[in-house]
């Protein structure tokens, strides 16, 4: 059977459509009452991230509740470091913690990955395959992973950080180590990404959300080459990428194998098509935060958005929605777009 509103893979494969698809980052989560609700009968959110029919739960109550146009499964990228071998917990009010870091190259080589690691990740699959038969094919369902740059920096760090200055300096002070860690994480991911894939997801996001903490050259060294990798692996389905302030790299994204490229807020739509031109379609990329103003800003803003992008373009915010966003906010930023026409 055919995806009832297919808009979103349309719009990801660069076909000419109606309207722009609409979707957002972090959907799944606190900005909804039905998500608050159900997370405060468990014990935490790794029981949610664990428990597959749950997961699907709160994958549907986006779509159940927003309308938008594609669904994104409910987990978490710190998923692949914990089956590599760093567990990590999720503190509450303060976010990811990992009792143990990697510290040199013998850390590193102590990790496993590849097929090995990613066939543990069975209750992501298993989530996938509810959340496809729950849809009834009403709309597309996007999978993701971390960027290889950005889970090395959660395995450095132990948490998230300001500066990242940790991860970092373990750039310059270990490049050997670091390296194998990035190819370990790639060739996880990509497995990760084809059963994922095979379990249902339609598109795959990739998100490198640290991606502009490091320079230039350290990310033409340190991140490009692996996502690189990672896409040119996978064809089995479109893939987005999500450098997030990454606007230094465009022109070298625009040479990855990716369908999509997202953008933050902090990139004009103008730019990014001089750079990008029309080969990649583009997501994004309103301030998270507009959703705070007033209806009549957030729609001004929404649609002056989307004329400024002139098509091969995927509403979204320019990174993920803040848990006390206005609800009556959310709507009216994808009803804006739902009634829009080219
Ligand atoms: O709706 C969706 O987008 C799907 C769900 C999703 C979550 N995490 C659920 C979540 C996705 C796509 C992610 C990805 C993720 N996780 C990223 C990349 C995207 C980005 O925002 O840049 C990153 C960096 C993480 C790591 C992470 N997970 C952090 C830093 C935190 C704590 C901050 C926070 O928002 O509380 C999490 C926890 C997390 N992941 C929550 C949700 C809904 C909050 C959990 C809760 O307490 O209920």
């Amino acid at each position: 059977m055919k995806i009832q509103n297919d808009l979103f893979l349309r719009a990801a494969q660069g076909e000419k459509i109606e309207r722009p698809p609409v979707w957002l980052m972090r959907q799944a989560g606190r900005i909804l009452p039905q998500y608050r609700a159900l997370r405060a009968k468990l014990s935490g959110f790794k029981e949610l991230v664990e428990t597959p029919h749950l997961a699907a739960e709160v994958t549907i109550q986006p779509v159940d509740e927003l309308d938008v146009d594609a669904a994104i499964i409910f987990s978490d990228i710190l998923v692949i470091p914990e089956v590599m071998g760093l567990e990590y917990q999720m503190v509450e009010k303060k976010g990811p913690w990992f009792p143990n870091t990697i510290q040199n190259i013998d850390d590193v080589k102590k990790l496993r990955s590849g097929a090995e690691a990613a066939a543990d990740l069975h209750y992501v699959y298993e989530a996938l395959k509810i959340t496809k038969e729950e849809l009834h094919q009403r709309i597309p369902l996007i999978g993701f992973s971390g960027a290889p740059w950005t889970l090395l920096s959660y395995m450095i760090e132990g948490s998230g950080s300001k500066t990242f200055s940790k991860a970092k300096k373990f750039l310059y002070t270990q490049p050997e180590a670091a390296h194998l860690l990035l190819d370990k994480l790639a060739d996880t991911i990509i497995v990760y990404l084809k059963n994922k894939i095979n379990a249902g997801a339609d598109l795959v996001q990739i998100f490198d959300s640290w991606a502009g903490i490091l320079s230039p050259e350290q990310y033409k060294e340190f991140s490009l080459p692996y996502i690189k990798k990672i896409c040119a692996a996978i064809s089995e389905a479109p893939i987005t990428i999500f450098a997030k302030g990454a606007w230094f790299v465009l022109k070298d994204l625009q040479e990855i194998e990716a369908n999509v490229i997202g953008l933050d807020w902090n990139t004009r739509p103008e730019f990014a098509r001089e750079l990008l031109g029309n080969k990649q379609v583009v997501q994004g990329n309103l301030d998270p935060c507009l959703l705070y103003a007033s209806h009549k800003e957030i729609k001004e803003k929404t649609l002056e958005m989307i004329e400024k992008f002139q098509g091969h373009h995927i509403v979204n915010l320019g990174h993920g929605v803040y848990p006390d966003t206005p609800l009556d906010g959310v709507k009216c930023f994808v009803n804006t777009v739902k009634e829009f026409e080219y």
